[in-house]
């Protein structure tokens, strides 16, 4: 797909409308991690250095179109002004006179950030009044938010259809780096895909399937595919309804040349707790109140080959409960050994979603992947193929 960047828009004294996602983790009205602002820089640079006016639109929280002050997204100015080492004036409202105002203070190079664009019900709705209302503040939109880039609302995908509409620089990142995992891939293609249930990840498997080479399934949804395959999985977390699911993908696999990799041993323990007794087992040999906590050390070797193996990587999801070490053993071997080819240049190594992004850092590892991507659910809806209406609007 093609689409207008910053590149193609001419910027000095222009008002540009920025649609970024500062929907960050907060606790106690503090920002607790700044990833999403910093993501948001280099776009906001760019078009302080080309001589535009910055003026920032973003959502937080759910407030379900009303003024939630809990939902205020003032926290995020101070934390803003210290990355970009500039101020950020606040307008209390997205729309109407109080933006206005703001706006028209505005010299070229300043930036402005508006009130939480979900106190209006009209943002959710894609309400094409609300749509215009915020097109009065801007001549430009400019999406940076590929995060919030599956759903359909006035900010995300309407006003793409009001002002001329381009691409951000870390809304382009975002998309070369999908390109570059599953659109263009080089062959080989090896995805892993974690986390604890087959249920929401179904038409992720299945598209993948349809566009790999090899896609390993790790984690708790494991379990269930092992259990469809006739092996005991005792007390281990397990979708024992989704046994005729797991056969059908079994078999989707096979039609489709995509060679599946489960589980060839496991990490089994009683409970899950910090240094538990963690014994290595081969699969079925489980005792009665045992649970499937981790990857065995063959599964994971067997992993690390196909990396070797293989030009280009996708990975969503843990391999086993990460966050309870001894538990996170096979995550982080594996995450280590996709990270070192990524950094030799021998592996394009793509990773998203929440869970994997947190189990990358708690590897040491995120910086050396090729990319990672702060999207969550817009990160899941574009890996299971669906088109994301935000990206949709923008192309040309
Ligand atoms: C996210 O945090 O994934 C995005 O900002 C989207 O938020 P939402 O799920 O509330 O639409």
């Amino acid at each position: 797909m093609t689409f207008k960047t910053l590149d193609d828009a001419s910027l000095a004294g222009q008002r540009a409308l920025v649609r970024v996602d500062f929907n960050v983790p907060m606790a106690d009205g503090q920002v607790t991690d700044d990833t999403r602002l910093r993501a948001a820089l280099p776009t906001i640079d760019k078009i302080r250095k080309a001589g535009g006016k910055v003026v920032l639109l973003a959502h937080f929280d759910r407030p379900k179109g009303k003024r939630v002050p809990s939902m205020s997204l003032k926290p995020v100015v101070g934390p803003l002004e210290k990355l970009l080492g500039a101020p950020v004036v606040f307008a209390d409202d997205c729309i109407g006179e109080d933006a206005a105002k703001v706006v028209a203070g505005l010299k070229d190079g300043d930036v402005a950030l508006l009130e939480n664009l979900r106190f209006h019900a009209g943002e959710e709705a894609n309400d094409a009044d609300f749509a215009k209302a915020l097109a009065a503040n801007g001549d430009l939109y400019v999406n940076d938010a590929f995060s919030a880039a599956h759903r359909a609302h006035a900010s995300t995908e309407g006003l793409a259809h009001v002002l001329p509409a381009y691409a951000g620089e870390s809304m382009r990142r975002e998309l070369d780096a999908l390109d570059a995992a599953l659109g263009n891939p080089q062959r080989p293609v090896l995805g892993v895909v974690g986390g604890s249930k087959v249920s929401t990840k179904l038409e992720l498997i299945r598209n993948l399937i349809l566009k790999l080479d090899r896609l390993a399934i790790g984690g708790g949804m494991a379990n269930t595919f092992l259990f469809a395959q006739g092996y005991d999985v005792a007390a281990s977390y397990c979708e024992k309804d989704l046994a005729d699911t797991a056969k059908s993908i079994l078999d989707f696999a096979a039609q489709n040349d995509c060679e599946l990799l489960l589980p060839i041993d496991i990490v089994v323990a009683e409970k899950i707790e910090p240094g538990g007794a963690a014994r290595v087992r081969d699969l079925g040999q489980l005792d009665e109140h045992e649970r499937i906590l981790d990857a065995g050390p063959k599964t994971v070797a067997r992993l690390t080959s196909a990396m070797d193996a293989s030009k280009t990587l996708i990975w969503n999801g843990p391999l086993g409960v990460f966050e309870t070490p001894p538990f996170d053993a096979g995550t982080t071997a594996a995450a280590k050994h996709a990270a070192a080819l990524a950094k030799a240049g021998k592996l394009v190594a793509v990773a998203g979603g929440g869970d994997t992004v947190a189990a990358l850092h708690h590897a040491g590892v995120a910086d050396d992947f090729t990319f990672v991507s702060t999207a969550g659910g817009a990160f899941l809806e574009w890996m299971e193929g669906k088109t994301l209406p935000g990206v949709a609007a923008l192309e040309r």
